[in-house]
Formats: C-alpha cells, sequence, structure tokens
C-alpha cells in the first residue's frame, strides 16, 4: 500500500494552498481501499476524503491520513426508449463527465458543466447552478464505509438531497467514501432555460432551439466570465451559501435598498443572494493582504498567491461579523475547513 508522508496539497486544492498532509493516499481501486480502512481502524489519526479540493479551505497541515478520490471510468448501464444511465466512478473530473454526457447528446447535466469538483463530491454537497441541481438526475450511488469497509448502495430517498446539502454533510458525515454515482439522462431534448443569463446569450448568438452543447457551451461562457479561473487565482466559488429568509426581512430590506435581487422559496420564504448582502457591506473588489472578495462576484473569496488558509478564513470571519451587523442576518459557509 503506498501511502505517502509528508505530501503537498499544492495541486489538489483550488484555493492553492500550500499545506502539507502528514500520510496522503490516492485510492483507486475497492481492494486498496479496504485494507486502507482497516489499517486505519488501528491507528488514532484523523482522516480527511478527499476530491477534487475544489469546495474545501485548508487552514494548516493536516495531521492526519488525506484520502484522495482516484477512482476512474464512465460507463452506460442501462437504457430505454426515453434514457441513458451512466455510472460514473467518483474519483472522474465532473466537467469531464458533462462533456462526455454532451457529447453524446444526452440531456440532464449541461446546466452543470464546468462546476469544478469530482464526480464523487457532486452528491456530498448536491452541486448545483443555472436552475439545475444534481439531485434532478441522480439515481444511485454505492459507497464505501470508512469503519467497516463494507460497500453500500444510496438511493435518491437514502442521500436526503438538499440545498447544496445531503445526508454525506450531515448524519454520515466523513463515514461513506463514494465510489461511483449513477445518473439517468434524457435523450430527447429537455432545455433548462429559465436562468435569465442564458436565453440572453443564446438570443445574442440567435439561437431559439439550442442543442444540448450549445447550452454547455454558453454556460461555461457564463461562468468563465463571472468566476476567476483557479489556475489564475485561487478560489473554491461560491464561499458562502446564499440564505433563506422569511418574507418579512425581504419587505424590511425593501423598505431600504431600491433592488433586493430574490428567489422565492415558498409561502413564508425566500432566498437571498449573499453576494448582494456581501456586496452592500462594501466588500465587493476588496483586497486584504493576499486575499479579498472577486470584484465581479462577492461570494467568492479569492487567493491573490501566497495567502495562507488560516488568512482566508480571517478574512470570512470578517465578512461574516459585517453581515450580521448590518442586516442581522447569519450566513453559513459552503466550503468545509479542514
Ligand atoms: N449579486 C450581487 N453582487 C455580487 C454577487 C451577486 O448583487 O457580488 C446578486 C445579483 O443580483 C445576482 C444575484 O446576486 O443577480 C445572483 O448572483 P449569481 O447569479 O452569480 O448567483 P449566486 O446566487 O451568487 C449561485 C450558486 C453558484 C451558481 C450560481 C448560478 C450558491 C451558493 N451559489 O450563486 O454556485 O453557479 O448561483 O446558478 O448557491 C458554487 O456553489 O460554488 C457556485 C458557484
Amino acid at each position: 500500500m503506498q501511502i505517502q508522508e509528508n505530501f503537498s496539497l499544492l495541486a489538489f486544492n483550488t484555493f492553492n494552498i500550500d499545506s502539507k498532509a502528514a500520510y496522503y493516499y490516492a485510492a483507486e481501486d475497492i481492494a486498496g481501499l479496504k485494507s486502507l480502512f482497516k489499517q486505519q481502524q488501528e491507528t488514532s489519526y484523523p482522516m480527511f476524503l478527499l476530491g477534487g479540493g475544489s469546495n474545501i479551505l485548508l487552514l494548516g497541515d493536516y495531521e492526519g491520513l488525506v484520502v484522495h478520490n482516484q477512482f476512474k471510468g464512465i460507463k452506460v448501464v442501462a437504457e430505454d426508449e426515453q434514457h441513458i444511465y451512466v455510472e460514473a466512478a467518483g474519483g472522474e473530473v465532473w466537467h469531464d463527465l458533462v462533456r462526455y454526457t454532451v457529447d453524446h447528446g444526452w440531456w440532464g447535466i449541461e446546466n452543470l458543466s464546468l462546476i469544478p469538483g469530482s464526480v464523487g463530491a457532486a452528491p456530498i454537497q448536491n452541486i448545483g447552478a443555472y436552475g439545475a441541481e444534481l439531485k434532478d438526475v441522480f439515481v444511485t450511488l454505492i459507497a464505501m464505509n470508512t469503519s467497516t469497509g463494507k460497500l453500500a448502495e444510496f438511493t435518491l430517498h437514502d442521500c436526503d438531497f438538499g440545498y447544496r446539502d445531503s445526508i454525506f454533510k450531515q448524519e454520515l458525515k466523513g463515514q461513506y467514501f463514494i465510489i461511483s454515482v449513477t445518473i439517468r439522462l434524457s435523450k430527447a431534448p429537455q432545455p433548462k432555460l429559465s436562468y435569465g443569463a442564458i436565453n440572453k446569450s443564446l438570443e445574442q448568438k440567435g439561437i431559439k432551439e439550442p442543442t444540448v452543447l450549445q447550452i454547455s457551451d454558453t454556460i461555461c461562457e457564463i461562468r468563465s466570465s463571472k468566476l476567476p479561473d483557479p489556475k489564475e487565482l485561487g478560489n473554491s466559488g461560491s464561499f458562502f451559501k446564499n440564505v433563506i429568509v422569511p418574507k418579512e426581512k425581504l419587505a424590511e430590506l425593501e423598505g431600504h435598498y431600491e433592488k433586493v435581487p430574490s428567489y422565492p422559496v415558498d409561502e413564508h420564504s425566500v432566498k437571498l443572494p449573499t453576494g448582494w448582502l456581501i456586496e452592500q457591506c462594501g466588500w465587493k473588489g476588496k483586497r486584504v493582504g493576499q486575499t479579498g472578495a472577486y470584484a465581479k462576484q462577492a461570494l467568492v473569496l479569492v487567493n491573490y498567491g501566497q495567502a495562507t488558509g488560516r488568512e482566508i478564513f480571517q478574512l470570512s470571519e470578517e465578512i461574516k461579523d459585517s453581515v450580521r451587523e448590518k442586516f442581522g442576518i447569519d450566513i453559513s459557509r459552503e466550503v468545509t475547513l479542514v
């Protein structure tokens, strides 16, 4: 078993933080992973399950074992008249899976184009963008219990998906390593164009009936224009979640601000874009040392090059405090602290 010591995680986190793991293991097969977990039971080190590293903030060196999902493979496992069922290994790059399905002309995950991260991490936080979420296409996943080494299957119901949330972020946190995910895609066109920016961009190109490839390309363009490329500017996408507040809160804000963006949730609540709240507090484009809130999207915190995880964490706490002070609203992190 290839366990590496004092291993730099620089290439494996999109914040580009140069922290080290005391022990690192690249998991590629069931037998190896099983014996790793068995061996781990005999030690007292903490363990962290790493995917694409696009939703974590490394606060310092990790004094334990990092298990990196490197399971590979994408295949069609079933098909009926209307659907194709695709199983992808947890260590595949999410966007590679999207392009594989889009290239075949299958519909379902094109709106989730260019979301950084791995397939195995997608269900953990039920990734979503532009009016689509993983849960809309999810069928089942296979995961290994990190204590017993046993494989288990989780259906849609078992995963308890919510907004950027699942059972794997709650009760079962750290307890399952995701080996593969199966999704259901449609053979017939099912464009999801409710998100304004997509329609606008397709209109500008004169496209009335977009193909799945054209939608994917459009989403890639929109994302690239708004979100920084981690290779150039370290970041983990949205650092915080959007917030759900009672409708009365929105009415109160509308008394003070001309235009308050919001999305309906149910008859009592609305979702407010946390990026807007942060911008109102004056953080958008503001730089603090090697860190800052991105100039085109205040919800994205960035590493200008040499920031430590602690410095980014510190900035996030200051932002949280100022949103609480100005709006009386508690915002919560989307990223996982390690
Ligand atoms: N806004 C501002 N100022 C800002 C940022 C946003 O005023 O600095 C307001 C604008 O009114 C804008 C609205 O917020 O219209 C929404 O902004 P945006 O469309 O960029 O989306 P978001 O709500 O900030 C969410 C997801 C993103 C996803 C986009 C598009 C969360 C936490 N984030 O962001 O997901 O790509 O919608 O669907 O739900 C991620 O999770 O890492 C991520 C990037």
